[in-house]
């Protein structure tokens, strides 16, 4: 039953001293449990400020790489081994190796969907909540931005910098369509539209707002927003709906589910708070060169 795993998860946390970290995206049930829910610069901040010895992290490996690379003295469990980033994948450190001889004078700004070993080749790392921040705090006048082309197409247009752009995408958030948006603006014409720059550009055109999850969040809790188009993972309605009581949130499309994000169950944090597994551990030498770009990012926001 659920409440008894509820209970027992509760209980191992404090007898563990543990904190239980969730993404925006993660399972309505699973973000209830949390202790903090947030986009992935919140939660890679609050992993290097928690006093606790195990991190459990509710959210796809690279989130929990991250998580290790900040605080290689604790224990990061990521509940199911198999969550990943099929974006993250979309570049391997040999690919980017390649790359940066091709054009030796370009600075590597990568997005934080990425392996350990690819941020242990990069210059700084962003987030969606930061990459116009990183960028324009860079003098270089090069810049190769990877894996994601859409955020990459989004922060060079903010910024005014052209970049070098990896062909990356987000299988998730290039389900979302331009007439998807166009549909629902008819249905509900007074609602205002947010959607998160891994979308699409003919999709970011027709946005009010433009946020990584935890902005749309800030966004949703305005006095003005009173419905909401939601252009990005369907779950973080469960988040907004909890949080604005008597607002309405409505996904821009239903097909934008990631699979991966829905891996992580209640039953699945259980298992991983009794056995202490899987744990997501860098490598020292990979951890040491991954670690400047992550600071240098930190150190900029
Ligand atoms: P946020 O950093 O905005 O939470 O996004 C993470 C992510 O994976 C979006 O698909
Ligand atoms: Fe990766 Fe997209 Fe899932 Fe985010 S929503 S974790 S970018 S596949």
């Amino acid at each position: 039953m659920a409440s008894n795993t509820i209970k027992r998860i509760q209980e191992l946390k404090k007898s563990r001293n543990a904190v239980i970290l969730a993404h925006n995206y993660q399972r309505g049930e699973v973000q209830d449990i949390a202790d903090f829910r947030g986009d992935s610069l919140e939660l890679s901040q609050q992993a290097t400020r928690t006093k606790a010895d195990i991190i459990v992290f509710c959210g796809v490996h690279f989130m929990a790489e991250t998580a290790s690379i900040l605080n290689p003295q604790k224990k990061v469990l990521l509940p199911d081994a198999s969550a990943g980033c099929p974006m993250a994948d979309m570049i391997t450190a040999e690919q980017l190796r390649q790359k940066k001889k091709e054009l030796p004078g370009a600075t590597v700004v990568t997005y934080v969907n990425s392996t350990a070993e690819v941020k242990a080749e990069s210059d700084y790392c962003c987030t969606s909540a930061n990459g116009v921040k990183v960028v324009n705090a860079i003098k270089s006048k090069e810049i190769l931005f990877v894996p994601d082309q859409y955020l990459g197409d989004y922060i060079s247009k903010k910024t005014g910098k052209p970049m070098h752009l990896w062909p990356g995408y987000c299988p998730t958030h290039v389900k979302i369509l331009p007439e998807n948006i166009i549909q629902r603006k008819k249905e509900h014409p007074k609602a205002k539209v947010v959607v998160h720059p891994e979308c699409r550009p003919d999709v970011i055109a027709l946005a009010d707002e433009v946020a990584s999850t935890s902005g749309m969040v800030r966004y949703a809790a305005r006095d003005d927003v009173k419905e909401l188009i939601v252009g990005t993972e369907v779950e973080i309605v469960h988040r907004l709906t909890k949080e604005n009581p008597g607002k309405k949130f409505i996904p821009a499309s239903n097909k934008a589910i990631c699979p991966n994000m829905k891996k992580i169950t209640l039953e699945k944090v259980l298992d991983s708070l009794e056995t202490l597994t899987p744990e997501v551990r860098v490598p020292e030498e990979i951890r040491v060169r991954a670690l400047i770009p992550v600071e240098r990012m930190l150190e900029i926001v």
